[in-house]
């Protein structure tokens, strides 16, 4: 055996292959010095007369994930990244022309240049829990390595198009189905590799991916497949620019022979890596990872395995819950009063594992199993076993107070007793409990067992065990826990308040409930702040108030807009009752604009003595962002959010904000701190005082400073 170390990759021949392993913790990213090294050791391994072919592996857990994302920061101008690029082009071609057979073996992930490097191969195996992705669209661009070239050629321009398009990652056996995978290994992945690149050799066998053109062949019928998603994407892509350039870049690849295949790829990566999409996507990718580091939360805090939960309440929120855990795995028993509520929740769990059934994302036998984690129950029988409870009745103090003192006499004394209330003190709750350093917010959005966030609410006494626990939890059931303070509202719901006033408000001065909806659709979200409540429940957001008035508080300054109580009033609870901003047909869930609004709308208006004018919509997005951002600012100052990022990962997880606006501070950012200010110091003058800077807004704008630091 010959031993040939280079650093990050290194070298040696075995059984007359020689095997270039890549060696770049946690995930093998192709990082400055890893490209390189891999095209000196396949040139050396071609010169070298004791090895007949090669193989390319990867060490640790995965092949590799793609190119090192920090690296885009470096590119500033647009020569620069076709100059890159370029190079990355050529590099490949070279590899690809080496003189023996090249065999990429996968194992974990190859995604982005990662598959991008393993096309170049002329061969890939891999284990048939790998997967292989371009989820370059995740970062606002495309693949930049011959990706939207290589892969039409192997699969075809449907597979292409969906995987460059949506960035999911596609599992090896249907890789293999498809052709992007030559053979599944099974057993010792190196020692398949090994066999397989023998056999080639053997056989005298190299094949070339850039010189395939049976999949591609049928231009007429890929350039419609390019034509038909393009018209999909328009609808569900909402302003993001990255799915529509890897459309064209596999349309080139269909028009163009391969070099100018190639130059148009390399152009329209340009375009989009120097985008504001891009920016905003690749500081989410940082901020979701960065959100679990709490700075007095060290990483090797002990974290206390979840493997038995139980939830009390199977109303909306507590059956999601309970849903989340059964899908990760955990066995979860769920507490309601009494028999019927009991059956009442099972019976909404049950319809939507057989919704997911019915949609092919789910085997019956798989939602059997699923459904036999939940065990149903109205005692507290059990409790005394869990590692966990979270508590979902309804949004009411005393109630919440005498279910965390029941819970806190049946459960075990280092249980982490958790809430998912959406605005109440978490201390007051904690000390109920009797145990109020085990006590946490769990905030979980609707629906549960879907949205990505939950928001960690630390108590005053909260341990740190005990949020280092919940931390990895989340990632356990598939979510991103972002960490955040004890206040009214949270980060999510307090902010959200803004969002909501500026939108009544804006109801109320002219613009229609359809056209901030639009206006709030076309900036990206997947839908406006009235097609939302009319999903949620009016009658929701009618109870917080209530409880608010009976407190003395409101949850935004400023004048408070009573439309949403008039139609509360009206028994217009949304689509629940057929009727709430919109109207609905019996059965549909399309939104259909309903004049009476309006009606109630100039009535208010009147009765507040506001002259209605046209709103024009950038001025709808202007005023609702500037309301996001001045309190986000508040929330920071406050230290009830660790850092900026992270209201943008709560904004983009819990409530469907734009991923390609980067969340609302990375927006503010984008938009520049004053203007920001600017804007806030405009409405002041235009609305009243209740408009006011945070000082924190102020400060970084006078200093030229950001939220994000050098990330926006
Ligand atoms: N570049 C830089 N850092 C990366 C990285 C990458 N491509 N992929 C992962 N990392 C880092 C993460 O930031 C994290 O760092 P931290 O521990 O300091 O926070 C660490 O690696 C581990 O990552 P995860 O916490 O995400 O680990 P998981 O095991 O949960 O997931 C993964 C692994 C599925 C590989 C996931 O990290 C991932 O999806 N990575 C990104 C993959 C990607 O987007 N690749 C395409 C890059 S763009 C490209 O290749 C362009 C090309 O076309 C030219
Ligand atoms: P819900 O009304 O759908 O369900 C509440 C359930 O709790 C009912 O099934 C009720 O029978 C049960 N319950 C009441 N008292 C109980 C007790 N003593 N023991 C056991 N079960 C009891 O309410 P929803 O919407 O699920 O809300 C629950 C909690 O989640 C509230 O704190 C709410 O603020 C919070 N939340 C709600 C969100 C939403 O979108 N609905 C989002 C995030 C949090």
């Amino acid at each position: 055996m010959t031993a040939v170390s280079a650093g990050l990759v290194r070298s040696d021949v075995r059984d007359r292959v020689a095997v270039i392993t890549i060696d770049n913790p946690p995930v093998n990213a192709l990082g400055a010095g890893v490209p390189e090294a891999i095209s000196e050791s396949v040139e050396r391994a071609c010169d070298d007369p004791s090895a007949d072919a090669i193989v390319l592996i990867g060490a640790g857990t995965t092949f590799i994930a793609g190119a090192d994302i920090n690296v885009f920061r470096q590119l500033k101008t647009r020569e620069q990244s076709l100059e890159r690029s370029q190079a990355v082009h050529t590099r490949l071609k070279k590899l690809e022309d080496a003189s023996k057979p090249l065999v990429a073996a996968i194992h974990g992930h190859a995604l982005g240049g990662g598959l991008e490097f393993a096309m170049a191969c002329h061969y890939r195996v891999a284990v048939a829990s790998a997967n292989v992705g371009q989820p370059e669209v995740h970062l606002g661009i495309i693949p930049g390595a011959g990706g939207t070239q290589r892969l039409p050629r192997l699969c075809g321009p449907s597979l292409a198009l969906e995987m460059c398009t949506d960035g999911k990652p596609v599992g090896a056996c249907r890789a293999h189905e498809a052709g992007i995978v030559d053979a599944i290994v099974d057993g010792d992945l190196l020692a398949g590799a090994l066999t397989f690149a023998k056999a080639r050799a053997a056989a005298g066998e190299r094949r070339r991916t850039r010189d395939l053109q049976d999949r591609i062949a049928d231009r007429e019928s890929g350039v419609a497949a390019c034509r038909a998603i393009r018209a999909t994407l328009a609808r569900t892509a909402r302003g993001a620019r990255a799915p529509f350039a890897a459309v064209d870049a596999i349309e080139a690849c269909l028009t163009m022979d391969f070099d100018a295949g190639s130059r148009r790829e390399i152009e329209l990566f340009a375009d989009c890596v120097l985008s504001i999409e891009s920016k905003a996507m690749r500081h989410l990718f940082f901020a979701e990872r960065e959100a679990s580091r709490i700075p007095d939360v060290p990483k090797d805090t002990p974290a206390r395995p979840i493997t038995r939960a139980a939830v009390v309440g199977a109303g909306t929120m507590g059956g999601g819950i309970a849903m989340a855990y059964a899908n990760a795995g955990i066995p979860v028993l769920l507490k309601d009063v009494d028999q019927q509520a009991l059956d009442r929740g099972l019976a909404v769990i049950r319809r939507n594992y057989e919704s997911t059934v019915s949609k092919g994302r789910m085997t019956p036998e798989a939602m059997n199993r699923t459904l036999a984690r939940i065990t149903p129950t109205t005692s507290y029988e059990g409790f005394a076993d869990v590692d966990i409870v979270v508590e979902a009745v309804f949004e009411n103090m005393d109630l919440k107070k005498g279910t965390f003192a029941e819970i806190g006499a049946v459960t075990p004394s280092d249980a982490i007793l958790a809430s998912n209330t959406s605005t109440l003190d978490i201390d007051e709750i904690a000390a109920a409990s009797g145990r109020p350093a085990q006590v946490i917010g769990h905030h979980f959005f609707s629906p549960a067992n879907v949205m990505k966030l939950l928001e960690i609410v630390r108590g005053r006494d909260t341990r740190p065990e005990v949020i280092a626990s919940s931390l990895k939890l989340a990632k356990q059931l598939g979510k991103i826990g972002v960490v955040v303070g004890n206040c009214f509202g949270f980060v999510a719901n307090r902010m959200l308040a803004y969002y909501m006033r500026e939108a009544y408000l804006l109801l109320e001065e002219g613009a229609s409930v359809s056209q901030i909806d639009t206006a709030l659709t076309g900036f990206g979200y997947p839908v406006g702040p009235f097609g939302m409540q009319d999903i949620a429940g009016i009658d929701v957001g009618w109870r917080i108030r209530q409880h608010l008035k009976s407190a003395g508080k409101t949850r935004a300054e400023g004048p408070q807009s009573v439309v949403p109580d008039r139609l509360y009033e009206m028994g217009r609870y949304g689509q629940k009752t057929g009727a709430g901003w919109y109207r609905y047909e019996s059965g549909s869930r399309t939104r259909i604009p309903d004049p009476l609004v309006d009606a109630v709308a100039a009535e208010e208006a009147a009765n507040r003595g506001v002259t209605r004018r046209t709103i024009p919509d950038e001025e709808i997005i202007a005023r609702i962002m500037t309301a996001l951002a001045n309190e986000g600012a508040r929330v920071l100052e406050e230290g009830f959010a660790i850092r900026a990022g992270d209201i943008d990962v709560v904004y983009v997880n819990g409530f469907g904000y734009p991923r390609h606006r980067g969340g609302p501070m990375f927006y503010a950012d984008s938009v520049g701190l004053p203007e920001v200010l600017a804007r806030v110091k405009e409405y002041r003058q235009q609305f009243g005082d209740y408009w006011q800077p945070a000082p924190l807004l102020e400060k970084l704008a006078s200093e030229g400073g950001t939220f994000h630091g050098d990330a926006a």
